[in-house]
């Protein structure tokens, strides 16, 4: 039967950037936003330079449309390819982590919440008070990071499903906030010690703050940048890295982490193009994180990847990009199906995750709240998939936008 409609992959191929040529239609990029200045994914190849962009920004392969551009004969169908990082991460990530917590996610929410506001209004005046040239202060931050890792240590949930939630135009603000509570989160999932976690945390909050020395209009610009705004953006964990010297009192993890989560580890990230072991475990750390956040969240210009789709884009470019020891790691931490991920069961139901499974990473806790039988919601039922009892199973991963419901709405007991 001949493939219809935009979620059919069949006429999607990867292919090695040296077999690209004009004509081609790009379907997708396998690398991230912030290493290439093509603000969109897709587009026609019409300008062959764009060949050498792509090889200067570490990216090593695309898919193509061959509905919309010219034909590949050697491309690997994106089905086959999707099928199989799928089965790498799950043979990767045997075993789910045990969990953290303490308290139930009900009774952390309020808590989360409270700290979540704080942490976006201190980093909101920090980024501010740089952007001003006004003198600024870390007192807050230290505290803060605190706050977040007592959270996390109660039950880590909470936070890691308000990250989720943004606004485009705070993006900068909620970003650092993310990128704060997954480095604690996934530092603590390694066994660091408190003193590291805090400088992990610190890290993450800061590690964007060379971006206030970007113009706005650069900085949020929804178009394609061209080479010197793009080069203007590479300067920031530069630029973050003098700030935070300047400012004095910082240890040297958060100033590593902001000098270096945009290195890659075949050399071709930013500012000192560092390879392997040049680079820190903690700026592989966030590395891997910065990316995981900026793919999910959406943006001016594109709208964000489903949590589980995004981990395995990341395990795909994480041949040449990212440490891949650690990506699993990352994986076994947040899950295969992240909290707040849209998963269909073998039953029917749509559910959103809630927690995982101490055990079985592809049986997490779920929420489900739509019958796609019916196609109507349903009074929502906590499933617990790794228990004997349930004789449910996922059978995908979904996106939200294709049934048109907000999983995160279901998130909160409360809210549901
Ligand atoms: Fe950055």
């Amino acid at each position: 039967m001949p493939c219809m409609g935009n979620d059919c992959q069949a006429m999607f191929k990867k292919i090695p950037i040296d077999r690209l040529r004009r004509g081609m239609y790009i379907q997708d990029i396998c690398g991230d936003w912030m290493s290439h200045p093509f603000w969109r994914r897709s587009f026609l190849l019409k300008d062959e330079r764009d060949i050498d962009r792509f090889r200067e920004a570490g990216i090593g392969e695309v898919y193509i449309d061959t509905a919309r551009g010219l034909d590949d004969a050697e491309g690997v169908d994106a089905a086959e390819v999707k099928q199989a990082v799928q089965q790498q991460i799950v043979e990767a990530v045997v075993q789910a982590q045990p969990p953290l917590r303490t308290r139930t996610l009900a009774e952390e929410m309020p808590r989360a919440r409270g700290i979540h506001a704080q942490a976006n209004r201190v980093v909101r005046d920090m980024m501010r008070d740089v952007r001003l040239g006004r003198a600024v202060s870390l007192d807050d931050v230290e505290p803060l990071v605190d706050a977040v890792t007592e959270s996390i240590l109660s039950n880590g949930n909470a936070l890691l499903g308000l990250i989720g939630i943004k606004n485009k135009d705070d993006y900068t603000f909620q970003h650092s906030v993310s990128v704060c509570t997954l480095m604690v989160t996934f530092g603590r999932s390694l066994g660091m010690p408190a003193d590291e976690l805090r400088e992990a945390g610190i890290g993450g909050l800061v590690h964007d703050i060379g971006k206030m020395r970007v113009p706005e209009e650069v900085l949020n610009k929804p178009g394609r940048l061209t080479d010197e705004e793009f080069d203007l953006i590479r300067r920031h964990p530069g630029d973050g890295h003098e700030i935070l010297l300047d400012l004095g009192g910082v240890g040297e993890v958060a100033l590593d982490i902001t000098r270096h989560h945009h290195e890659r580890i075949d050399g071709s990230g930013y500012p000192d193009r560092l390879a392997d072991e040049q680079i820190s475990t903690m700026a592989r750390m966030a590395a891997i994180v910065d990316v995981y956040d900026a793919i999910t969240a959406d943006r001016c210009y594109h709208k964000g990847m489903p949590a589980t789709e995004a981990l395995r884009k990341m395990w795909e470019w994480s041949t040449n990009h990212f440490d891949r020891k650690l990506l699993a790691a990352f994986v076994r931490c947040v899950g295969i199906y992240p909290v707040g991920s849209l998963v269909r069961l073998e039953s029917g139901r749509l559910g959103v995750v809630i927690a995982q499974s101490p055990e079985e990473a592809l049986m997490p806790v779920v929420r489900t709240f739509f019958n796609t039988r019916a196609n109507a919601y349903v009074t929502p039922d906590v499933v617990d998939l790794a228990s004997p009892r349930c004789g449910d199973r996922i059978v995908s991963d979904e996106s939200p936008r294709r049934w048109k419901v907000d999983p995160r709405r279901f998130m909160d007991p409360e809210a549901a």
